[in-house]
C-alpha cells in the first residue's frame, strides 16, 4: 500500500509551493492571422520554422506530462489553427491513457472549416476570442480580422457539437468596454459561456497605454448588473483563473479572470510549453527550461524529459508581479509566443 502511494506521487508533478500541476498548455505555432492590439505590435517578426517544435516533439512532450500525472491539456497559439497538420497531433494527444480533456483556444477565424475536424479529432471545449459584435472596432482590435467569419466560426463549432464553448473577451476602457451587454446577450441567446479578461503586460505595445485602459472585473460587473440584473455567483471550476457567476434563468456562465485585481496564483496548476518548446512556468515570469535542447541532444531518451520536466517543478515561481504602471520593469514575452 504505502508503495503503491509513493509510486502513485512519483508520477505527479508538484511544486515547492505544493501545488499539483496537471494542466499544460501547449502553445503550437507563434503565427497569427490577426494582430490584436493588446496581444501583438504591428510589425512582428516570428519565429523561423527549424525552432519550432515539429508535432511529433509536441506529442513527446505531451506524452511525458502525461505520464507524469497531467490531466488536461490546452492547445494554444498564436493562433492554433494555422498550423498544418494540426489534427495529426490532436488525435494522438487525445488517445493519450490518463487524460481527461483536450480543449483549444482559437480566435475563430478558421472554424467554419476546421470546426468539425477539431471535434472529431477528439477536442472536447473551445475557447474563441470574441472582444466586440461591431465590425469596424472588431477590425481596430484585431487589425486584421473579420467578424463575420469569426461569427460564422462560432456557428460552425456550436453546430459540431463541442461539449462547452466559451467565448473570450480582453475589455479596455473606452475602446470595448461599452459592448460588454452586446456580448453577455450574444452569448446567453447561444447557450454559450463567456470570460472577461483584464488584459495582462505582455510584450512591450505602443498602440495604447495599458494602464489608462485597464478595466477592471468590477467595473465589468457593474455595467452587466446595470444593463441585465444581479449576477449570481457559482461553484463552477473548470480548472482555470475564471471565477464564475450567471444570470437568472441562463445556462450561460458569466467567468471573470482578473489577474490584477483578483488575484489567482495561490491555486495555480498549470504550466505552458512555448511553440519553440521553452517550458513556462508562470505566465508572468520567465522561469523556464528548454524541453527543445533536451529533446534535440544526441542520444536523449524519454528519461532525459521526464528528469528535465520533473526538475522544473523546483523553479516554478510563487505567482505573476504584474504592474501595469512600471515602465522600468522589463518587457515580458508577447502573448503570442506563450499563448495565454
Ligand atoms: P479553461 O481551461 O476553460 O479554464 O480556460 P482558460 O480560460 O484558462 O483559458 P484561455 O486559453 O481561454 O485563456 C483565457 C485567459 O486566461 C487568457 O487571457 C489567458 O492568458 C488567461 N490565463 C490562463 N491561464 C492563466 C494563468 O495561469 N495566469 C494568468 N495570469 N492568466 C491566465
Ligand atoms: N492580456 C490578456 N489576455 C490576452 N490575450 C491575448 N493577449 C492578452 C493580454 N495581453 C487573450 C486572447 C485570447 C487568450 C488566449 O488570451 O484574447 O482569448
Ligand atoms: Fe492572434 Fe489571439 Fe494574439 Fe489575437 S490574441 S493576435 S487572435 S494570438
Amino acid at each position: 500500500m504505502l508503495q503503491q502511494l509513493s509510486d502513485a506521487n512519483q508520477s505527479q508533478l508538484i511544486d515547492r509551493f505544493g501545488r499539483r500541476v496537471d494542466y499544460l498548455r501547449m502553445s503550437v505555432t507563434d503565427r497569427c492571422d490577426f494582430r490584436c492590439v493588446y496581444c501583438m505590435s504591428e510589425d512582428m517578426t516570428f519565429l523561423p520554422r527549424q525552432q519550432v517544435l515539429s508535432l511529433e516533439e509536441l506529442l513527446s512532450v505531451g506524452r511525458s506530462f502525461v505520464e507524469q500525472g497531467v490531466k488536461r491539456i490546452r492547445i494554444t497559439g498564436g493562433e492554433p489553427l494555422v498550423r498544418q497538420g494540426l489534427p495529426w497531433l490532436l488525435e494522438r494527444l487525445a488517445a493519450l491513457p490518463g487524460l481527461d480533456e483536450l480543449t483549444l483556444t482559437t480566435n475563430g477565424s478558421q472554424l467554419p472549416r476546421l470546426a468539425t475536424t477539431l471535434k472529431d479529432a477528439g477536442v472536447s471545449r473551445l475557447n474563441i476570442s470574441l472582444d466586440t459584435l461591431d465590425e469596424s472596432l472588431f477590425r481596430e482590435l484585431t487589425r486584421t480580422g473579420d467578424l463575420h467569419k469569426v461569427l460564422a466560426g462560432i456557428d460552425a463549432a456550436i453546430d459540431a457539437g463541442f461539449d462547452r464553448i466559451k467565448l473570450n473577451a480582453v475589455i479596455l476602457k473606452g475602446r470595448n468596454s461599452n459592448e460588454v451587454p452586446a456580448l453577455v446577450q450574444y452569448a446567453t441567446d447561444r447557450g454559450l459561456d463567456i470570460s472577461f479578461i483584464e488584459e495582462m503586460p505582455l510584450g512591450t505595445i505602443t498602440e495604447h497605454d495599458r494602464a489608462l485602459q485597464f478595466c477592471s472585473s468590477d467595473e465589468v460587473r457593474q455595467i452587466i448588473e446595470q444593463e441585465f440584473t444581479e449576477l449570481l455567483p457559482t461553484t463552477n471550476k473548470t480548472g482555470g483563473p475564471s471565477k464564475y457567476y450567471r444570470l437568472p434563468d441562463s445556462k450561460s456562465r458569466i467567468g471573470f479572470i482578473s489577474p490584477h485585481s483578483h488575484n489567482f496564483c495561490g491555486d495555480c496548476n498549470r504550466v505552458r510549453l512555448t511553440a519553440a518548446g521553452r517550458l513556462l512556468l508562470c505566465l508572468g515570469q520567465e522561469h523556464s527550461v528548454d524541453l527543445r535542447a533536451v529533446l534535440r541532444e544526441q542520444g536523449a531518451d524519454e528519461q532525459s524529459l521526464v528528469r528535465a520536466i520533473r526538475g522544473s517543478m523546483a523553479i516554478k515561481p510563487e505567482g505573476h508581479t504584474f504592474d501595469l504602471n512600471a515602465d522600468a520593469a522589463e518587457p515580458l514575452r508577447f502573448m503570442n509566443l506563450t499563448g495565454g
